[in-house]
C-alpha cells in the first residue's frame, strides 16, 4: 500500500517532452524527471548546452535531444512525429522555454509584442496541440505543464509585456483542462517568483546589489532555485496529481501572499 502511494510520484517509463532544456529551470526539470524514471525528449536551440543537459541525465541512452527553435512550426511537427516513432506515445509535456523582456510599456513596439507572444504563447500552444493529438499522446493520464510566472497574475514596473504573455498561459489552461478532460489529459501552469537562473541573473536588478536585495526581500522565503520548480513540475506530471487540472500553482517563496 505504502509502496503504491509512493510510486504515484514516480515517472517510470513515461515519455516526457521538455522545452527550454538547455538552461535554468527546464534543465533541472529534465534532470529530476530522469531521476524519477522518465524517458526525456529534450528540445533546445543550443546543441552544446543540450548535450551538457543530456550528460547530466540518469541513463543518457534512454533519452532523445533535438536542436530546435520552438518557433519553427514545420520542424517541430517533424520532431514530435520522430519522437513518437522512436519512443512510443507521450505521457507529458513541459513548456518551459521562454523569454523575459523588461521594458516600459510606452516603449514596447508591436514587433516586440509579436516576438514575445510568439515564443512564450503561440509556440508553446502549437507544440501542445501537436503533442495532445490522439496519435501522439496516451489516453490514460497525460499531463501538460506550462511554466508561467507570478507576473501573469501580479505586476511590476517594466513587466507588462512579459506579464501579458504569462497571463495568457494561466488563462488558456483552464479551458484546455475542460476541453481535454474527456481524453484524460490534464493542463496546469506553474507560476514561479524569482528563481536564480541565467535569465534572472542577467536582469538589470541582479547587476545592482541594492536592487537585488530589494527583489529578494519581496520573497519572504528568499529567492528560489530551479529545483523548487522541478519538484512541483514532476508532481504535476505524475499520477500523484491525477485529480489536479486547470490550476495555477504559485511557487514564489510567499511573493504573492501579501
Ligand atoms: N528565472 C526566473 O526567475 C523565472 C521566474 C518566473 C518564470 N520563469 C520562466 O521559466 C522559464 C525558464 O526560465 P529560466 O529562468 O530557466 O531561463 P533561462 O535559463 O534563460 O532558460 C530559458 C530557456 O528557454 C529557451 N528558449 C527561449 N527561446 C526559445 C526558442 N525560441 N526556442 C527554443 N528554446 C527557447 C532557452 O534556450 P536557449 O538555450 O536556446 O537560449 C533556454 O533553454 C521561462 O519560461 C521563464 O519565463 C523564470
Amino acid at each position: 500500500m505504502i509502496n503504491s502511494e509512493i510510486n504515484a510520484f514516480a515517472l517510470q517509463n513515461k515519455n516526457i517532452v521538455v522545452t527550454g532544456a538547455t538552461s535554468g529551470i527546464g534543465k533541472q526539470i529534465a534532470i529530476l524527471c530522469s531521476k524519477l524514471g522518465a524517458s526525456l525528449i529534450l528540445l533546445g536551440r543550443n546543441e552544446e548546452r543540450l548535450n551538457e543537459t543530456m550528460k547530466e541525465l540518469q541513463t543518457p541512452e534512454n533519452h532523445l535531444a533535438y536542436k530546435i527553435d520552438i518557433n519553427d512550426y514545420d520542424a517541430i511537427a517533424d520532431i514530435v512525429k520522430d519522437a513518437v516513432a522512436k519512443k512510443g506515445k507521450l505521457h507529458g509535456l513541459v513548456n518551459c522555454a521562454g523569454v523575459s523582456p523588461t521594458m516600459p510599456f510606452r516603449t514596447t513596439s508591436v514587433t516586440k509584442m509579436e516576438e514575445v507572444f510568439k515564443t512564450n504563447v503561440i509556440a508553446a500552444m502549437n507544440l501542445t496541440k501537436l503533442v495532445c493529438k490522439p496519435a501522439n499522446m496516451v489516453n490514460d493520464g497525460g499531463s501538460v505543464v506550462f511554466v508561467a510566472s507570478v507576473m501573469g497574475t501580479v505586476g511590476e514596473v517594466g513587466k507588462s509585456l512579459y506579464g501579458m504573455s504569462k497571463g495568457a498561459l494561466v488563462a488558456g489552461v483552464k479551458s484546455m483542462a475542460i476541453e481535454y478532460a474527456p481524453k484524460n489529459i490534464r493542463f496546469n501552469t506553474i507560476s514561479p517568483g524569482v528563481v536564480v537562473t541565467p535569465m534572472s541573473m542577467s536582469s538589470e536588478y541582479s547587476k545592482d546589489p541594492d536592487k537585488l536585495d530589494f527583489v529578494t526581500k519581496l520573497h519572504p522565503l528568499g529567492l528560489g532555485v530551479p529545483q523548487d520548480i522541478a519538484q512541483a513540475t514532476t508532481f504535476l506530471l505524475s499520477g500523484a496529481s491525477r485529480w489536479i487540472t486547470g490550476v495555477d500553482l504559485k511557487i514564489d517563496g510567499g511573493y504573492t501572499a501579501k
